[in-house]
């Protein structure tokens, strides 16, 4: 369905509704920035309200998409299937939702218990699973839409730690699997699947400025392209699949990797 192109931006996604969770840092930040960039409307949540002032304020420029932001944990299903009755409501509908939040807690098998096996997959399993059920209404209402599940090439690549590379693979089953549910009411699912993404003051930047040699050795053993990707590489890729451009694509698992090897150099 071609709802209409803008001459602004490169994705034509100029009004459309869309739906971020974890849009104040890293990937779900520069998706944010991009779609409001676009003239799309955006709503996004993260649990940190000051994080969402300071977003909202640097986005509040004439001609930049409207921002809708509510503080909130994605793993509250109450707070989150109202957050998108929200947002639908202020919008009129939704055409798109990104599932973006997630991360991991414990670290190797034997310093992470039950409930860190647990926290790790409602964070990012359990809250797609919820925020996709939660925006079916609004996206049927619209004809149909577009949603995109951000895991990981941990989801295939071995790496530590299980608990988020079984989670992360279980979102990618997730895109597959309700990409054919949801098909027949217009609506498609994929997964992005981002590789080490270097996110200013995180894992990959402070490994880069602490411990520059080991970071060399990480680059040259396996990363071909010669370093990390920019999340905003990877939020150019979810901005295509949220696009008419891609309409053809769904089910699908998109690695933004450049032929990344493996997800860590820790190893097993
Ligand atoms: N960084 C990487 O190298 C990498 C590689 C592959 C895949 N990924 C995936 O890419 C996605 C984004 O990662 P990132 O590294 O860009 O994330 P990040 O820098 O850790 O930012 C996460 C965002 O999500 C929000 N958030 C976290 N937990 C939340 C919760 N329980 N409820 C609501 N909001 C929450 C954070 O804000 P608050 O803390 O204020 O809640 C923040 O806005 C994740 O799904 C991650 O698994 C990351």
């Amino acid at each position: 369905m071609d709802r209409g192109r803008s001459a602004r931006g490169l994705f034509g996604l100029s009004g459309r509704r869309v739906l971020v969770t974890g849009g104040t840092r890293g990937l779900g930040e520069q998706i944010v920035r991009l779609l409001a960039a676009e003239g799309a409307r955006v709503a996004t949540c993260a649990r940190t309200a000051e994080d969402l002032d300071v977003l909202r304020k640097s986005l509040a420029s004439p001609g930049s998409g409207q921002l809708f932001t509510r503080a909130l944990d994605v793993t509250a299903p109450e707070r989150l299937e109202g957050f998108v009755a929200a947002a639908a409501r202020r919008f009129g509908g939704l055409d798109g939702v990104v599932a973006s939040a997630g991360g991991s807690r414990g670290r190797g098998l034997e310093r992470t218990d039950a409930a860190d096996w647990a926290a790790t997959w409602e964070l990012n399993v359990g809250h797609t699973a919820r925020l996709v059920r939660a925006a079916v209404p609004p996206l049927r209402t619209a004809g149909g839409g577009s949603v995109v599940v951000v895991s990981s090439i941990s989801g295939w690549k071995p790496g530590p730690d299980a608990q988020y590379g079984s989670a992360k693979a279980a979102q990618i089953h997730l895109a597959a699997s309700l990409a054919r549910e949801l098909g027949p009411d217009g609506i498609r699912v994929n997964a992005v699947s981002p590789g080490s993404m270097l996110v200013p003051g995180r894992r990959w930047d402070r490994m880069r400025t602490r411990e520059p040699e080991a970071f060399a050795a990480f680059v040259r053993t396996e990363l071909p392209g010669g370093g990390p990707v920019a999340p905003q590489e990877v939020a150019r890729v979810v901005a295509f699949l949220l696009s008419d451009a891609s309409s053809g694509i769904s089910g699908a698992n998109l690695p933004v990797d450049r032929a990344q090897n493996a997800p860590s150099p820790d190893g097993y």
